[in-house]
């Protein structure tokens, strides 16, 4: 059982490991490119592009006020993830994977066309199975989420409002938050592992004047990093292992042999000696990861230091130096990296399995005027006094006879059950999530930033007898890292995580579900309302 944990906490990337714990059966690994094989540093790292709008629009509040828009669509592409593999087909927003930046400032509005022209055929096996992927519906749909935005019911992207390729959705994304690093993906019901696997997401990123202020590394000094994991058949293909059951192919989790930083492996960067930000996305549909920095290949070898500066929701109050930076699914770190004093040396980007992406100093002498302040946003702590209602709320996890995961529950309830999570608007809420699991998972809300509260061990057994909680152990505070404002939070497996959110921006449907894709996909997923009143 802790083996099982420490696979999906600390062991984190997990190559190969999927396999090995017996959970997810392998169909056919036998035909996957081993990829530590791969000649290392070998492919310049892709920078995602930023995407253009094609024009203005009239915005729907105020017809006068004429807005970007935006037309993005969903393609079937191939490239290359490495120089020594073959072609690879993927789907990508405007035909790249990840898709192209979309970048806006704080309070102006965008519209944004996102078209399905995808082929009506899916790359992956589709579990007919699960809810809302049943042998009606069509096998290529979708839905495309702004993940951190505050953003009308409308246009955020609710999982069963998926279109079929040769449709278009609008969505308006108002940008009324604060500077931070968003991003878009595909959320169709039943199939957004399999959707986010092809290809589907992208960054989106929101800046404003009191970010602008503090003069941090812009520009070619701003690199983003999307990180996913995959493997690859010996034909260059994209491999998502499937289960032995070909009634019910879906499997808990996907870890891949590989990782991917902006769509290739093992890929070099050219840096000059100088400060450098880099906003990380962890995209994966499963894993975690723990990210350091190394001055050599040699894994015994220590490096420089992260400079933390924000984490899902933009800045933290306070910047602080750290070796490791640990992002679950769905989340995002910002970082300054000082690469001065290091002329002409090599640094890596590793997790704790791997070096992922090695930067290259140039040995130049450069004049770099940006800084990397230690004081960032204020963000006044939610007092738990402000909180109208606490729910508690369980994470579980039902086996079949065989030990498998069948499916994952939150709250004991199916995503067809009738809506149990009513908000008031503007109403302050403390949601405490019960990890009965013995897995970590990333629980995100839609629409709202929350603030951690405390993480408390509390006593399994007791729980499951008398519906009790008595805690074992001190609550835990955030650490540094975790002192912003957060969209998606780690919960742990035995312990009680709450949060504490302002219900604020608009009435209507979301979701909360957990952000392991094959989790989110078999029931771990709950719509909720936030309503004028009760
Ligand atoms: Cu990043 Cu509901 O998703
Ligand atoms: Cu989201
Ligand atoms: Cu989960």
């Amino acid at each position: 059982m802790m083996t099982y944990t420490r696979r999906n906490f600390i062991g984190v990337t997990a190559l190969g490991l999927g396999a090995a714990c017996g959970k997810a059966k392998a169909d056919s690994g036998e035909d996957e490119i081993d990829l530590s094989s791969l000649a290392r540093f070998v492919d310049p790292l892709p920078i995602p592009r930023k995407a253009v709008p094609s024009g203005l629009i009239a915005s729907r509040e105020n017809p006068a006020q004429k807005i970007p828009h935006y037309r993005i669509s969903m393609r079937e592409f191939q490239a290359k993830a490495h120089r020594d593999m073959p072609a690879t087909t993927m789907w990508g927003y405007d035909g790249t994977s990840p898709g192209p930046v979309i970048e806006v400032r704080s309070g102006a509005p965008i519209r944004v066309d996102w078209i399905n022209s995808l082929p009506s055929r899916h790359l992956f096996p589709v579990d007919h199975t699960l809810d809302g992927a049943s042998s009606d519906a069509p096998e290529v749909r979708t839905v495309v989420h702004l993940h951190g935005g505050r953003t009308g019911p409308e246009s955020d992207g609710y999982p069963e409002t998926w279109v079929t390729p040769g449709h278009t959705t609008t969505a308006y994304y108002p940008n009324q938050q604060d500077s931070a690093a968003l991003f878009y993906h595909d959320h169709a019901m039943g199939i957004t592992r399999l959707n986010t696997v092809a290809g589907l997401m992208g960054l989106y990123i929101i800046r404003d004047e009191f970010e602008g202020r503090l003069n941090l590394p812009a520009g070619e000094y701003e690199v983003p990093l999307v990180i996913v994991d995959r493997s690859f058949r010996k034909n260059g293909q994209i491999s998502y292992r499937v289960s032995s059951d070909p009634e019910k192919p879906w499997v808990s989790e996907y870890y891949g042999g590989g990782i991917l930083v902006n769509g290739k492996l093992f890929p070099f960067l050219n840096v000059l000696p100088r400060r450098y930000r880099f906003r990380i996305l962890n995209s994966s549909n499963s894993s975690f990861y723990v990210l350091s920095l190394a001055s050599s290949q040699a894994f015994t070898s220590e490096g420089l230091s992260f400079f933390q500066i924000g984490g899902d929701q933009g800045l933290l109050p306070e910047a602080f130096k750290t070796a490791e930076l640990i992002l679950g699914p769905g989340e995002r770190g910002d970082v300054v990296v000082d690469f001065s004093g290091t002329r002409g040396k090599e640094h890596y980007l590793r997790t704790k399995t791997a070096n992922i992406l090695q930067f290259r100093v140039a040995d130049a002498s450069v004049n770099d005027t940006t800084r990397a302040p230690e004081t960032l946003r204020p963000i006044p702590r939610i007092p738990e006094s402000a909180a109208v209602r606490t729910r508690e709320l369980t994470l579980s996890d039902y086996q079949d006879r065989l030990g498998r995961s069948k499916k994952m529950l939150l709250n004991g309830t199916r995503w067809s059950m009738p809506v149990t999570e009513r908000v008031v608007l503007d109403s302050t809420e403390i949601w405490s999530f019960i990890n009965l699991t013995d897995d970590s998972h990333p629980i995100h809300l839609h629409l709202v930033k929350f603030q951690l509260l405390d993480r408390t061990p509390f006593d399994l057994p007791v729980y499951q007898l008398t519906r009790k909680l008595v805690f074992t152990g001190a609550a835990q505070k955030p650490v540094p890292g975790e002192r912003g404002w957060k969209d998606t939070i780690r919960v742990d497996p035995l312990s009680v995580t709450r949060i504490i959110a302002k219900f604020e921006g608009f009435e209507g449907r979301y979701v909360w579900h957990c952000h392991i894709l094959e989790h989110e996909d078999n029931e771990m997923m709950r719509p909720y309302d936030v309503v004028r009143a009760l």
